[in-house]
């Protein structure tokens, strides 16, 4: 009988772990730093892809869509199943320490809401009601009033780590992972992640905890001054930038590299190109001898989207990089070019 009962109340307990999610805050050190964050949100109920994008305050279906990997042309009305876990991307902000979601999402109150069903249920445990409560400066966590805005503080971070910069995806923990698969599904260290998360252990690790993963994102040539600087797009997603003028794919097999194409989703956007003796536009490539170029993107300011050519010379003669010309032209008409002897691979076969 004892047995029995032990038997059922660690199976409880197993069960309540592995359904419930629990946060807690990412260590982020450089106060005011600014980035992209990711989080995992494991639907409670059946939903739709446009609920959540409401519930998350994400402006463009297409900024979820891309940070899922689903087609462009998912309608906003397809349906997410209980339990399944959609990625949410939201702005990030260093504060004390530690990293929130930058003022987005605003939650409001409605009738008969409590602080820990809006923490718990409704955001499903991706933070804690003392965080909520601390963030909005609520004295009483008994007393908020319907029609109440909520600031709701995902947790994110927008350190480097190991000396790179990368996306800090806010994981859940699905039951029976373990720090070292985890760790090897993300192709980061055990210790990497034990340090970030401030386990001691790996036995530490619970089912449903919001995990702090460290994605690797593909390289560009954005420059330092550009608007969407550092543009960190981890494998298999995709995401739009320079006023969604460029769309931006991640795809590892690709030697890690970030393509980026004309996208016009903006009416006021035209195709963009490098300027150069083959008009190549913007991701094309051309071959001719042992070079290839191709036309890279290179950021984007107020006035102007910049590009790059990029010459991967496969000769042994052609070694190091360098700028070559750089021109600025207005938004629509005009593109800064600059060419730019990237890469050199050594001796193909
Ligand atoms: C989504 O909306 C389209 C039309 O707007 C409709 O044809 C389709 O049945 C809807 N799908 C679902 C799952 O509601
Ligand atoms: C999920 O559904 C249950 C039962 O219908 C409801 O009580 C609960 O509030 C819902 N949760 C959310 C987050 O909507
Ligand atoms: C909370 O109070 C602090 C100072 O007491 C203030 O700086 C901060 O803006 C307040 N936050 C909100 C969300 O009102
Ligand atoms: C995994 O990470 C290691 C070290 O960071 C790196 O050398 C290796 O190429 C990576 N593997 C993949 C498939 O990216
Ligand atoms: C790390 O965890 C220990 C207890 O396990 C706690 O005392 C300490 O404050 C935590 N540090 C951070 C930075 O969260
Ligand atoms: C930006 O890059 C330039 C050269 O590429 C460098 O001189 C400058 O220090 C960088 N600025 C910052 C803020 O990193
Ligand atoms: C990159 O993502 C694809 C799926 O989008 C996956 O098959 C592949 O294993 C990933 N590669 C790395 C190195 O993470
Ligand atoms: C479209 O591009 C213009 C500038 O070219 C920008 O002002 C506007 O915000 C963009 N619209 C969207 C929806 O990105
Ligand atoms: C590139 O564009 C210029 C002017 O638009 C044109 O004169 C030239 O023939 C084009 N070159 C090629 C290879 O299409
Ligand atoms: C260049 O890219 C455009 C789309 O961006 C494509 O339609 C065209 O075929 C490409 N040209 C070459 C030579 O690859
Ligand atoms: C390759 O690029 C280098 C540097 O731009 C140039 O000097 C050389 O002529 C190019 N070779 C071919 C075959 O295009
Ligand atoms: C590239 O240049 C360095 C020195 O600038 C030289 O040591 C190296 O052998 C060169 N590599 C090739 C492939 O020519």
């Amino acid at each position: 009988m004892a047995i029995f009962r032990s038997l059922i109340s660690t199976l409880l307990l197993i069960a309540i772990s592995s359904t419930f999610t629990f946060a807690q805050p990412f260590r982020c050190t450089s106060p005011g730093a600014k980035c992209d964050g990711l989080v995992d949100y494991v639907s409670p109920n059946q939903t739709t892809l446009y609920a959540i994008k409401t519930l998350f305050q994400v402006k463009n279906l297409r900024s979820i869509l891309g940070a899922n990997n689903l087609p462009l042309d998912t309608p906003a009305n397809t349906t997410v199943a209980a339990k399944q876990t959609i990625k949410i991307p939201f702005p990030c902000i260093c504060r004390k320490n530690t990293g929130i979601s930058n003022r987005r999402p605003y939650y409001t109150v409605i009738p008969d809401d409590g602080l820990y069903h809006i923490a718990a249920e409704v955001f499903a445990g991706l933070v804690t009601f003392p965080q909520i409560q601390e963030v909005n400066n609520i004295s009483n966590p008994n007393l908020i009033l319907a029609g109440q805005k909520l600031w709701i503080p995902l947790p994110c971070s927008c350190d480097d780590v190991d000396g790179q910069k990368v996306v800090h995806y806010g994981y859940v923990v699905p039951a029976g992972s373990s720090v070292g698969g985890i760790a090897q599904q993300f192709n980061t260290s055990q210790d990497t992640l034990l340090r970030l998360n401030n386990l001691t252990s790996p036995k530490d690790l619970d089912a449903g905890a919001v995990l702090d993963v460290p994605l690797r994102a593909c390289s560009s040539v954005i420059s330092n001054n550009s608007l969407d600087y550092p543009l960190l797009v981890p494998n298999g997603t995709y995401v739009f930038t320079a006023n969604n003028c460029v769309r931006c794919s991640c795809d590892a097999a690709n030697n890690w590299m970030l393509q980026c194409e004309s996208s016009l989703i903006n009416s006021s956007c035209s195709a963009v190109q490098c300027d150069g003796p083959e008009n190549l536009s913007l991701g094309n490539s051309s071959s001719s001898g042992c070079n290839h170029t191709t036309c890279t993107y290179a950021g984007y300011n107020r006035q102007e989207i910049l590009t790059a050519i990029n010459v991967q010379s496969t000769c042994a003669a052609y070694n190091n990089s360098s700028a070559i010309s750089l021109q600025g032209l207005r938004w629509n008409f005009l593109r800064i070019f600059i060419h730019i002897l990237l890469i050199c691979l050594p001796f193909l076969k």
